[in-house]
């Protein structure tokens, strides 16, 4: 949800900029913009679309300038126009803004401003905030900011500069994340970590409530009431390498390739195959709560959410616990029954989905155990939890997400062993056997990965279809809704996930020639179940995708139609199988989505965080 960077020092800012927003345009990528200053002049350029425009523009007619701002935006208020892109600026054209977030306020705070005589030219809440620190600012930025901001209501993670206070930009947070990049003679700021690997792994990572002046130099941080706080710097693991594209076509692509390593990497360290047990010190003070749960409820947004049904699976079936999933923007405008005993268990890539954050709050202040299964140390959700457990997927940057997901996979599974073994519900003997069924599983999702070829061929005769029907049982009904979910987020095909045994009650009119069925059939106790519902699609003529373990068997017999086709992966214990049909689902998506010319790292509409309800 819109990126954000800003730079102090001696170099090029414009180049600095763009480089740090090329890196966060999965954030948001409808129009961009930087404001720089160089000898006391202060320029703007803004362009509608995407990034490139607007270096295009900066390429025809360069700007100067040794400091500055930049942004990528994903529009909430007003239509993604030169206009309304970031950087906003005062009347005077001294002091400009990026923001990232929601100003709820911003029409009462506008009216007052604009009685006051200010002049607006764009339809933005962000243009206030340039206003408003306008009204209040008596030559110094930090403390115009310092008074405006408490009169602001919303969430936001800005960065101000104003043209006469050389080398200083002003960065708050109450919300999105902002991070201040420390660097030999020159700070950075930005929204995420990605955008400045190439330029610092160390890091001021900014509270709620901060209000920061960033320059070549120092970092002074304070509260909005003026008392200054300590935010120590941190190194992170994270390098520059690891969000580049590594000769991949697409972001996508890759991380559907580091998949078994991702899966590997948060594994490694959690287990004792000897014992028997999952080795979960990390959750700290949240880990002796787990011993008192009696339900466990799970909250997210998007994939995430498919990762929690599955866990949800996970967790009831080797732990003998409740679990319930929950949408983050559903949980919280109803009454929750949560409290003391209710372990919330809120899963996210980034940490930093509004809903999901905000659901996780409600939940704690009810009493539940909060725990986070995060990619992001440091993020919002990790900083909010008693414990955390961290997928090591890496940077993901595509915004179909798809390593993170199958790394969340690996989190919850460690969970549920865990709370079996916790619970005594699972033996040391039955937890070496699911924890060593569960090391062999990035092998054979590396064999599953050699597959692609027969994928890219299926999707060239898919080239026609408008709709499609994805179906699945038990533990992969999930899988189902988050194959239908890439496919459709990616190629814009329209496509359902359905739990294949409801495929009668309404879904199974849809079926025709025209139709294609992807039903998900790997080896395990609801094979033959699956079989039926293949041999019902059939015998209405539909065309069926299968996922499988074989390509013969009864299955083989059943699709012998030339249209028809079997994708097989590995063969695993039922209970991990998620990690391998998920793949084929992955890459069907990507290759329909390039055949149909989409843009399948940015696809339209979508951002990869949206820290906005
Ligand atoms: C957005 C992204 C999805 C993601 C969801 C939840 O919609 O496009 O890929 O699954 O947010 O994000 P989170 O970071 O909380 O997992």
């Amino acid at each position: 949800m819109c990126g954000i960077v800003g730079y102090v020092g001696g170099r090029d800012a414009v180049a600095l900029i763009l480089d740090g927003l090329r890196r966060l345009e999965y954030r948001g990528y409808d129009s961009a913009g930087v404001a720089v200053v160089s000898g006391g002049s202060l320029q703007r350029r803004r362009a509608a679309g995407k990034l490139e425009r607007l270096a295009a523009s900066l390429a025809d007619e360069p700007l100067d300038g040794d400091w500055g701002i930049g942004h990528t935006r994903w529009a909430t208020h007003g239509q993604p126009t030169e206009e309304n892109a970031h950087p906003h600026q005062d009347c005077t054209g001294r002091i400009v803004v990026v923001h990232n977030g929601i100003i709820e306020n911003h029409l009462e705070l506008k009216a007052r401003l604009a009685a006051a005589g200010h002049r607006f030219v764009t339809q933005t809440d962000t243009e206030v905030l340039a206003h408003l620190i306008e009204s209040e600012y008596e030559g110094s930025l930090e403390q115009a900011a310092a008074r405006a901001l408490p009169m602001v209501r919303g969430v936001y993670a800005l960065v101000l500069l104003h043209r006469d206070e050389p080398q200083t930009l002003v960065a708050a947070r109450m919300g999105p994340p902002l991070v201040v990049g420390l660097s030999d003679g020159e700070r950075f700021v930005a929204s995420d970590v990605p955008a400045l690997l190439h330029h610092t792994r160390d890091f001021l990572f900014l509270e709620d409530g901060d209000v920061a002046t960033v320059r070549p130099d120092r970092v002074e941080v304070r509260t909005l009431a003026g008392a200054t706080v300590t935010r120590s710097p941190q190194h992170v693991a994270w390098d520059a390498v690891q969000a580049e594209k590594g000769g991949y076509r697409h972001f996508m692509l890759k991380e559907i390739h580091e998949q078994p390593r991702s899966v590997r990497d948060t594994l490694a360290g959690r287990f004792s195959l000897e014992d028997g047990e999952v080795l979960l010190e990390e959750l700290g003070p949240a880990a002796a709560g787990l011993l008192e749960a009696s339900r466990i409820v799970l909250l997210a947004c998007g994939t995430s959410w498919h990762a929690a049904l599955v866990g949800k699976f996970l967790i009831e079936e080797l732990a003998g616990l409740p679990a319930e999933v929950d949408y983050g923007s559903e949980f919280r405008y109803r009454t929750p029954l949560v409290g003391p005993g209710t372990v919330v268990v809120a899963i996210s890539q980034s940490g930093e989905t509004a809903d999901t954050l905000a659901a996780f709050r409600e939940a704690k202040s009810r009493g539940a155990l909060p725990v986070a299964i995060c990619n992001v140390r440091g993020s919002m959700l990790t900083r909010e939890a008693e414990g955390s457990l961290l997928t090591h997927a890496g940077p993901e940057i595509g915004v179909a997400s798809t390593k993170a997901f199958t790394a969340q996979l690996v989190a919850l599974a460690l969970l549920a062993l865990h709370l079996g073994r916790l619970r005594g519900r699972l033996s040391p003997e039955k937890c070496r056997a699911h924890l060593s069924e569960l090391t062999r599983i990035p092998h054979l999702m590396e064999q599953a990965l050699h597959r692609e070829d027969a994928i890219e061929s299926l999707a060239g005769s898919l080239t026609r279809a408008t709709d499609y029907l994805y179906l699945g049982r038990g533990v992969n009904y999930p899988i189902a809704l988050e194959g239908a979910l890439k496919l459709k987020e990616i190629s814009y095909a329209h496509a359902e996930g359905y739990p294949a045994g409801e495929m009668k009650h309404g879904p199974i009119a849809l079926v025709d020639d025209t139709l294609p069925v992807v039903a998900l059939c790997p080896d395990g106790g609801v094979y033959e179940k699956m079989l039926s519902n293949v041999q019902e699609v059939k015998a209405r003529g539909g065309r069926v995708i299968a996922v499988a373990s074989s390509e013969g068997g009864e299955l083989g017999a059943l699709l012998q139609g030339s249209d028809d086709m079997i994708l097989t992966v590995p063969s695993c214990a039922e209970l991990w199988s998620p990690f391998l049909t998920v793949l084929p689902l992955q890459m069907l998506a990507y290759h329909v989505a390039l055949r149909a010319g989409r843009d399948v790292d940015q696809p339209r509409n979508l951002a990869k965080s949206v820290t906005v309800e």
